[in-house]
């Protein structure tokens, strides 16, 4: 039976976090580092899922019971999507997914995101249907929002799309930057983060100081501006000067955390231009602009201040099919 197998990549939310929920825009771009989805017809009635980096050996459900019962946790995003995909285009057969990433689930890099895509993509291709990039971002988009009842939909732009995306809007925008490189330090706190938890606290956070916390949207927004024309222009300096301030407005919401000020602090102080926290914050990432001279301090100050350094390339394509098997 053919097996299609399809990948997309994971994410770095280069400015906008947090802002981008309410509505401001944020700038995005995918990284070299994927997750790969085989799938192909069981001839039976139920699914089957393997996902050894998740837990998940041989994980099966029948499918008229998709979504119904527990659902494990690690499978969530995999079986909502499944049961989507069945409600809008009909799976007549059961369907073996066996999935493998090339990178930590830890790091905040979108693994959800582009496990949910790279799966939609490849059960389109199983069933010959032709779906664009819009909607493949609508039928995952509402998966993540089905899981977990939040999000601005940015991570499945990213691993639909790939390159450095300009998005706003829960998709009403999705602009693709014409970005050549951008030097960038990955520097891991070796905290995993809870993005619904922290989005909830900074709503919560909203809820009693409204008029605080749109203002700083509103300072997140002007930064996200003109870093999108720094970022066309390749003026790193420039970038690394916003992603500073844009570190503060972040901190302000209460987001930034010890370890990664110490990270932030040992970038700048090893010749970084600027550096911020990436992603929800409480832990993940932080990112560092640096003119190419530097990375080496960069990076062994980040590692000096117990940070991992991550190597990840930016820019990398979207979703795409991988290998058609029989
Ligand atoms: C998390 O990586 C970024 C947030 O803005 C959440 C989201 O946009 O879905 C905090």
């Amino acid at each position: 039976m053919e097996t299609i197998t399809t990948s997309a990549p994971g994410k770095l939310m280069l400015f906008g976090e947090h802002a981008v929920i309410y509505g401001h825009p944020c700038i995005v771009a995918a990284v070299d580092q994927r997750i790969r989805v085989s799938t192909r017809f069981n001839g039976k009635d139920e699914v089957v899922i393997q996902a050894p980096q998740m837990g998940l050996d041989r994980y099966h459900k029948k499918i008229s019971d998709l979504g119904k019962q527990e659902v494990p946790k690690p499978v969530r995003f995999i079986e909502v999507l499944l049961k989507n995909f069945h409600g809008q285009f009909v799976l007549e057969q059961g369907v073996e997914v066996t999935t493998k990433s090339d990178f930590s689930a830890s790091y905040g890099f979108g693994s959800s995101a582009a496990v949910t895509v790279a799966l939609a993509s490849g059960l389109s291709k199983l069933k010959n249907i032709e779906l664009t990039k819009r909607d493949l971002f609508k039928l995952c988009y509402k998966t993540v929002l089905d899981v977990q009842g939040l999000g601005s939909g940015f991570d499945i732009a990213a691993a639909i799309f790939g390159g450095v995306v300009y998005f706003f809007g829960g998709g009403e925008v999705i602009e693709e930057l014409n970005v050549s490189s951008l030097p960038l330090v990955v520097g891991y706190t070796g905290i995993k983060a809870d993005t619904p938890t922290l989005v909830r606290q900074v709503a919560e956070f909203r809820r009693k100081n409204v008029e605080l916390v749109d203002n700083i949207f509103k300072y997140i927004e002007d930064m996200v501006k003109r870093a999108r024309i720094a970022l066309e222009t390749s003026n790193w300096k420039r970038i690394g000067m916003l992603m500073t301030k844009d570190q503060m407005l972040l901190s302000q919401l209460g987001i930034s955390s010890e370890e990664l000020e110490r990270l932030i602090e040992a970038a700048i102080e090893g010749g970084a231009y600027g550096a911020k926290l990436s992603g929800a914050g409480g832990g993940d990432c932080m990112i560092a602009v640096v003119d190419e001279s530097k990375r080496g301090s960069v990076e062994q100050a980040i590692q000096e201040a117990k940070g991992e350094v991550v190597k990840v390339g930016l820019g990398a394509e979207g979703v795409r099919l991988e290998l058609k098997d029989y």
